[in-house]
């Protein structure tokens, strides 16, 4: 099962139009650009573990329309399956419409159409494939209870379950203690509890180690990630499992967890989307591949980092020479 990633996740197709400023309610403005582009999360996702090597398998809902065409030409494009995805005659495929102004900033407005259909019944018929995966990943636009179903269903087939918790819905405690990593953004990160005590700038990164390495100390998840742009991310897990003689563990949380920041690069943003799935893919490409936490997010934010640099969201990633060679300019800090 070494390799092997299996994706519950949800599909839109993008339809992106990049202005100079967002526009006030009541006001028209042009756009400079349009892109109409595969997108959704657990695409993303999947795309991104592919283009890192990984053996994906992706189960999504489209509709029986223009933009399912679209979403299957896309993805055999980049040589993923298309068996995973289900037809809702009645429902459209899913759209983001996106606003991406000149500072970089985006805005979304996501109409699920079909992605509401991926019933828990979808990860039941899946059993056997994602018992025969490394890691499954999921995202939290699917239906709150088809997480919890898929958390249940690796947690008994002893996989690997990645949980990117964006947008943050309430899924159960249980769902969430079985994330191996939660993989949330500052935003997301507070929604279910994980909250920097009040710092100054210098210490922000600080107050975000405490806060992690506190959220698995209590079970929170078994393992945790907070990603925060351009300032790279935060990492906790508990230490039998990342014992690193260069990563000190955090007296104050409790001494059985590990937690490090993980610094990115130095770039210039030209479109921000997509790039958390850029990370989240590439986390559980490099986790299902047998890399250890702390080196699956070192490529994650190099693969984010690059995926910022370009327009789109599939279109931006990286492959896996060039995610590794940015990831070397990376150095883990304690
Ligand atoms: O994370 C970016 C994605 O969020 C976009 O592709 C859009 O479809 C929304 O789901
Ligand atoms: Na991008």
């Amino acid at each position: 099962r070494v390799g092997r990633v299996i994706v519950v996740g949800s599909l839109n197709v993008d339809s992106t139009a990049y202005v100079r400023g967002f526009p006030a309610p009541g006001e028209t403005i042009t756009a400079h650009g349009l892109r109409i582009a595969l997108g959704g999360k657990g695409t993303n996702q999947a795309v991104a573990a592919q283009r890192f090597g990984a053996e994906v398998g992706l189960l999504a809902r489209v509709g029986d329309d223009a933009n399912a065409h679209l979403a299957r030409d896309t993805l055999a494009g980049f040589g993923l399956a298309v068996d995973g995805l289900g037809i809702e005659p009645d429902a459209p495929t899913g759209v983001a419409l996106i606003t991406v102004a000149d500072s970089g900033e985006n805005t979304v407005i996501v109409a699920s159409g079909a992605n509401e259909r991926m019933s828990p019944a979808v990860v039941d018929e899946a059993r056997e494939r994602i018992a025969a995966a490394a890691a499954v990943l999921t995202q939290g636009e699917l239906p709150v209870g088809t997480i919890e179903r898929l958390a249940a269903v690796a947690r008994e087939a002893g996989t690997r379950f990645v949980l990117n918790l964006a947008p943050p819905v309430a899924v159960s405690g249980e769902a969430l203690a079985a994330a191996d990593p939660l993989v949330v953004n500052e935003h997301e990160a507070r929604a279910v509890g994980i909250e920097p005590g009040v710092h100054d700038d210098e210490s922000e990164l600080d107050g975000w180690l405490v806060a992690a390495s506190a959220a698995v100390a209590r079970g929170l998840a078994c393992s945790v990630v907070v990603t925060l742009g351009a300032a790279g991310a935060v990492a906790a897990e508990a230490s039998a499992i990342a014992s690193r003689g260069d990563l000190e563990s955090s007296g104050d949380a409790a001494e059985s967890v590990v937690a490090w920041a993980q610094p990115s690069l130095d770039v210039t943003p030209v479109d921000s989307t997509g790039a958390g799935d850029g990370f989240t893919g590439t986390l559980a490409a490099a986790l299902a591949a047998g890399h250890p936490l702390v080196d699956a997010v070192r490529f994650a934010t190099a693969a984010g980092a690059l995926a910022v640099q370009q327009r789109g969201t599939v279109d931006s990633y990286a492959d896996r020479d060039a995610v590794i060679a940015a990831a070397a300019a990376l150095e883990t800090a304690s």
